[in-house]
C-alpha cells in the first residue's frame, strides 16, 4: 500500500473534500507507483482563495529577495537530482538520462528566473515636457493558473511557475494526472526553501473538473496551460470568455530535412534522437523526415538498421533506448495510426507494431516505426502522433522540402541537415516555424531563448527566455511631474 499523497494549500497538505483519490501505475511494468487524493471545483476555491490572500505580500516581497529563494530551490534539485528522476521514470516512463535532462532544465530555469529577480527591466525614457520623468514598470497580474503536461513533468512546471512567483504573482498549479508525483516532489522542494505559504498551491485531478474551474474561476486573471490542441482551444475559448489572459503551447508536426549533400551520420544520429527520445512524446519530436530523394534509400537503410536494434525496457534501466509510451490509451491510439498510414499508402520500413515480449507485456511498449515514401498530404504525415513514429517523404528540392515542411498546421519545431550554409540560411529565412535547427534534430531547446509555436501550435506567447516576464507581467507607465504647475502633454509643448 502506497502512501496518499495530498493537494498543497496555503502551506498545508490537505485532502481534498471529496475524500476521493485515484492511482497512477507505472507504464513500464504496471505497478502501482501512488495513491492521490482527487480534488473538486470547492479544492480549487480554496486554492484560489489562499493564493489570492498571499498575493497581498508576495508581491510586495522585493524581487531580489524572490529571487533568493528560488536559488535555494534551484540548489536543492540539483541535490534531489537522481532522487527524482528515478521517481519521474517510474512514473511516466522516460528513460532515465532523459528524466535527468527534465530535471536539469528545471534547474536552468529556476536558476535563470532567480536572476530575473534582479533585473525585470522596464523603461525610462525622456518626457515632452520638462520637469517631468518618464518610466514603465512591471506589474504581476495575481493568481495564474498553471496546467501542465505529464511529458516533461518537472521542466514545463518550472517554465511556468518560476516565471510566474518571481514577477510576484501566485499560483494554482495543476499538473498531468499521470504525473502528480514529480509536481508534489518540485511543490515540496518549493516549501524547504521557505517559500511563504500561500504562493505556490497544488491541486491533482482531471481536466474537467479541476483544470476547468481554475481556468473559469473569477479570481484567476491568467492561465498558462501546455496539452493537447483540442483541450487547448477548450481552455482558451472559457477563458476568452471572462477576457483572461491565456498562453496555449500545444501540438507540433516538426520536420528534419535532409539536403543531398547532408552528413548521413549526424542526420541519422539527430533523427533517432528527436523521433524516438521520450518514445516520441514530446511536442518537439520529428515525426517528419523530408529527404532529397538522392539520399533518401541511404538515409532509410541507415535509420532501419539502427531502429532495429533500439532496446525497449524499462527506463531505468540504463541500457535501455525506448521506455513505454505514457498510458494504454496512448498505446492504441498510436498504434491506430499505424493501420492508418498503412491504408494511405504508406510503407512501413521498420516496427509498427505494440510490442509484448516477455517483460514488455507488462507495460505500454511501441516499437519505434518508420513510415517509408509517404505523401506529405497523408494523415500521418499531417496529425500529431505523440509516440515513436516518424515518415519519411521524398523531396526533389530544397524548395520543395521548405514548402512541405510549412504545409502542416503547426509550427513548432524543424530542422536542415546541410553542408551548405547559403541553403541553411534559406532554411532559416523561408520556414515558419517557432524554432528552428541547423544540423541537430528537432529536439532539445534551451530554457534562454523563447520556447513555442507558429500557427495551430499556440496563440503567439513564447515561453522561458525573457520574454516569458512579458506573459506574466503586465505593464504600468508612470509620469512623474515635478514642475509643480499643470503641464499640459501633447498642448503646452508644442510651439
Ligand atoms: C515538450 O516537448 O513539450 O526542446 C517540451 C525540447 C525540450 C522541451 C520539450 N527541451 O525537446
Amino acid at each position: 500500500m502506497s502512501d496518499l499523497f495530498n493537494n498543497y494549500i496555503g502551506g498545508k497538505w490537505v485532502e481534498s473534500v471529496s475524500g476521493e483519490t485515484f492511482d497512477r501505475k507505472n507504464p513500464a511494468t504496471g505497478d502501482l507507483v501512488a495513491t492521490y487524493t482527487k480534488s473538486t471545483p470547492a479544492d480549487v476555491d480554496a486554492a484560489v482563495a489562499a493564493a489570492k490572500e498571499a498575493f497581498k505580500s508576495w508581491r510586495l516581497y522585493p524581487a531580489p529577495k524572490r529571487g533568493e529563494i528560488l536559488y535555494k530551490v534551484a540548489n536543492l534539485l540539483v541535490e534531489r537530482k537522481e532522487e527524482f528522476a528515478r521517481e519521474m521514470t517510474e512514473e511516466m516512463g522516460k528513460v532515465i538520462s532523459e528524466a535527468r535532462g527534465d530535471v536539469q532544465e528545471a534547474i536552468d530555469m529556476t536558476f535563470y528566473m532567480a536572476g530575473e529577480g534582479r533585473r525585470m527591466y522596464g523603461q525610462t525614457t525622456p518626457s515632452e515636457l520638462q520637469n517631468k520623468f518618464n518610466m514603465s514598470v512591471r506589474k504581476p497580474l495575481g493568481v495564474a493558473g498553471i496546467i501542465t503536461p505529464w511529458n516533461f513533468p518537472m521542466a514545463i512546471p518550472s517554465w511556468k511557475i518560476m516565471p510566474a512567483i518571481i514577477s510576484g504573482n501566485t499560483v494554482v498549479f495543476k499538473p498531468a494526472s499521470f504525473t502528480p508525483r514529480t509536481a508534489i516532489r518540485f511543490v515540496q522542494i518549493l516549501e524547504e526553501a521557505g517559500l511563504p505559504a500561500g504562493v505556490v498551491n497544488l491541486v491533482m485531478g482531471g481536466g474537467a473538473d479541476v483544470g476547468n474551474a481554475i481556468v473559469e474561476h473569477p479570481d484567476v486573471p491568467l492561465i498558462s496551460f501546455t496539452g493537447s490542441n483540442d483541450t487547448g482551444i477548450d481552455v482558451a475559448t472559457r477563458g476568452a470568455r471572462l477576457n483572461k489572459r491565456i498562453s496555449l503551447e500545444l501540438g507540433g508536426k516538426n520536420a528534419v530535412i535532409v539536403m543531398d549533400d547532408a552528413n548521413l551520420d549526424l542526420a541519422t544520429d539527430g533523427i533517432l534522437w528527436s523521433a524516438f527520445g521520450t518514445s516520441g512524446q514530446r511536442c518537439t519530436a520529428a515525426s517528419r523526415v523530408v529527404a532529397h530523394t538522392s539520399v533518401q534509400k541511404e538515409l532509410v537503410d541507415r535509420l532501419v538498421a539502427r531502429a532495429d536494434t533500439m532496446r525497449m525496457g524499462d527506463g531505468l534501466d540504463e541500457s535501455v533506448d525506448i521506455g513505454p509510451v505514457v498510458s494504454a490509451n496512448q498505446l492504441k491510439s498510436i498504434n491506430d495510426y499505424i493501420a492508418i498510414g498503412r491504408n494511405e499508402g504508406a510503407r512501413v520500413a521498420v516496427g509498427g507494431g505494440i510490442a509484448s515480449d516477455g517483460n514488455l507485456g507488462r507495460g505500454h511498449f511501441h516499437q519505434p516505426t518508420i513510415f517509408d515514401d509517404v505523401k506529405a498530404g497523408m494523415r500521418v504525415a499531417q496529425e500529431e502522433i505523440f509516440g515513436p513514429v516518424t515518415s519519411v517523404i521524398p523531396v526533389e528540392s530544397l524548395d520543395e522540402a521548405i514548402d512541405v515542411v510549412n504545409g502542416v498546421k503547426y509550427g513548432l519545431s524543424a530542422s536542415i541537415f546541410t553542408a551548405d550554409v547559403n541553403r541553411a540560411f534559406r532554411a532559416m529565412q523561408d520556414i515558419f516555424t517557432g524554432i528552428l535547427y541547423v544540423n541537430a534534430g528537432t529536439t532539445g531547446a534551451e530554457i534562454h531563448l523563447p520556447f513555442g509555436g507558429t500557427k495551430g501550435t499556440g496563440n503567439g506567447h513564447r515561453e522561458a527566455g525573457t520574454v516569458a516576464m512579458d506573459f506574466f507581467t503586465e505593464w504600468q507607465s508612470i509620469y512623474v511631474d515635478y514642475s509643480g504647475k499643470l503641464q499640459r502633454a501633447q498642448i503646452d509643448n508644442q510651439e
